[in-house]
C-alpha cells in the first residue's frame, strides 16, 4: 500500500497530490489500539502513584482550598480552539470516508479560526503566562527516568510531584505544537488553491511538486491529529483526570488534588501570598 496518491501533471512529471486516504482508518484504528492498551494496562496492571515526601504542612495550610489553574481567557482559547479543530476533522475527513457535502468553505472557515486563536495562544502564553512551564525541564527527565526504573523494579528513590504539568502532558503539547503548525502552514498556502473572502485565487504560486508537497504534508498532519484529538479526549474524560478537565471549565482545582500531585515549590499557586502569584495560569 503506497501512503500517497501520485498523478502526471500537465508536463509529464510525476508529482505527489494527495495522502493516501487508507491512513485515516490507519491513525483512527491506531489511535483505538492506544485508548484500548492504556485502558487495560491502568486497570490491570499499574502501580499506585507514589510521590516523594508530602509538602512541609506549614506550606500546605497556606494553599488556598481552590487552586486557580487556567484564566478565563486561556480556557476560552482552549474551547475556541477544540471547536475548530473538531470542525477541521469532521469536514476534512467524513467526505473522503463518503459523507459527501460541500465542505471546503467550512473547512477553511475554522482553519482560519484555529490559526488566528493560534496566534492568540503564542502571543498570551509568551507575554502573559509562564512560557516554560510547558516544556521539559531537567526534574521532569529525572523524574521519568526514576519512575522507569521503579516500573522495571530497579532501585529509585520515588519521583517529585509535578510542576503545573507532567511531563506527558508536555511531550503531547511539543506533539500537538508540531503538527498543528505544520495543518496551519500548509493550510494557509492551500487558500490561495480555493475560494476564498481573503486571499485572491492564485493556483500558479507554487509548482506542482511544492503543491504536492504542500497537500501531503496538510494530510499526514490532519491524519495524525486524528490519533492525537481522539487520545486527548480519552484522558480527559478518564475518570482520574477528570479534576484536570473541569479546570479547563470552572478554571481551578481542589486544594488536595493540587497537593497530591504537584509540589508547590515548582508550581506555586495564586493565593499563597508569602510565595509570590503565579504567572502560570
Ligand atoms: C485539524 C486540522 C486540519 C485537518 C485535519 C485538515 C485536513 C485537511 C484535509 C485532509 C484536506 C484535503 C487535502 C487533500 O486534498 O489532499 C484539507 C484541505 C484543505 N485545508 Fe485543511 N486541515 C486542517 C487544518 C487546516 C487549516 C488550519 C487551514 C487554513 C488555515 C486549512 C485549509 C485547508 C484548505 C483551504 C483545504 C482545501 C484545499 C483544496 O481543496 O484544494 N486546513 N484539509
Amino acid at each position: 500500500m503506497s501512503i500517497l496518491q501520485w498523478a502526471y501533471s500537465p508536463w509529464g512529471q510525476h508529482v505527489p497530490i494527495h495522502i493516501a486516504w487508507d491512513l485515516i482508518y490507519v491513525c483512527a484504528v491506531g489511535g483505538l489500539l492506544f485508548l484500548i492498551v492504556h485502558a487495560i494496562y491502568v486497570r490491570f496492571f499499574a502501580h499506585a502513584e507514589e510521590f516523594e515526601g508530602a509538602p512541609a504542612p506549614a506550606i500546605a495550610a497556606r494553599v488556598p482550598d481552590r487552586v486557580h489553574r487556567h484564566s478565563l481567557a486561556a480556557r476560552l482559547f482552549h474551547w475556541i480552539m477544540a471547536a475548530s479543530m473538531l470542525t477541521l476533522l469532521v469536514t476534512a475527513f467524513l467526505p473522503k470516508v463518503g459523507v459527501e457535502f460541500g465542505w471546503v468553505t467550512y473547512h477553511w472557515i475554522a482553519g482560519v479560526v484555529l490559526t488566528v486563536s493560534i496566534i492568540y495562544h503564542i502571543i498570551h502564553a509568551s507575554f502573559y503566562l509562564d512560557f516554560w512551564s510547558i516544556w521539559p525541564d531537567k526534574a521532569d527527565i529525572q523524574d521519568a527516568q526514576r519512575r522507569l526504573n521503579r516500573f522495571f523494579g530497579k532501585p529509585a528513590s520515588p519521583p517529585r510531584r509535578f510542576a503545573k504539568y507532567p511531563l506527558e502532558n508536555k511531550m503531547y503539547h511539543g506533539v500537538i505544537v508540531l503538527t498543528g503548525l505544520a495543518v496551519i502552514c500548509t493550510g494557509v498556502f492551500m487558500m490561495f488553491r480555493v475560494r476564498t473572502a481573503i486571499f485572491p485565487r492564485n493556483p500558479y504560486l507554487f509548482g506542482d511538486m511544492t503543491w504536492g508537497l504542500i497537500y501531503v504534508l496538510h494530510g499526514l498532519a490532519g491524519v495524525g491529529l486524528i490519533a492525537l484529538i481522539m487520545v486527548h479526549i480519552y484522558f480527559a474524560v478518564r475518570p482520574e483526570k477528570f479534576v484536570i478537565t473541569k479546570s479547563m471549565i470552572f478554571g481551578s482545582m481542589p486544594k488536595e488534588y493540587y497537593l497530591s500531585h504537584h509540589d508547590p515549590d515548582r508550581w506555586v499557586v495564586r493565593g499563597d501570598s508569602s510565595r509570590g502569584a503565579s504567572a502560570a495560569d
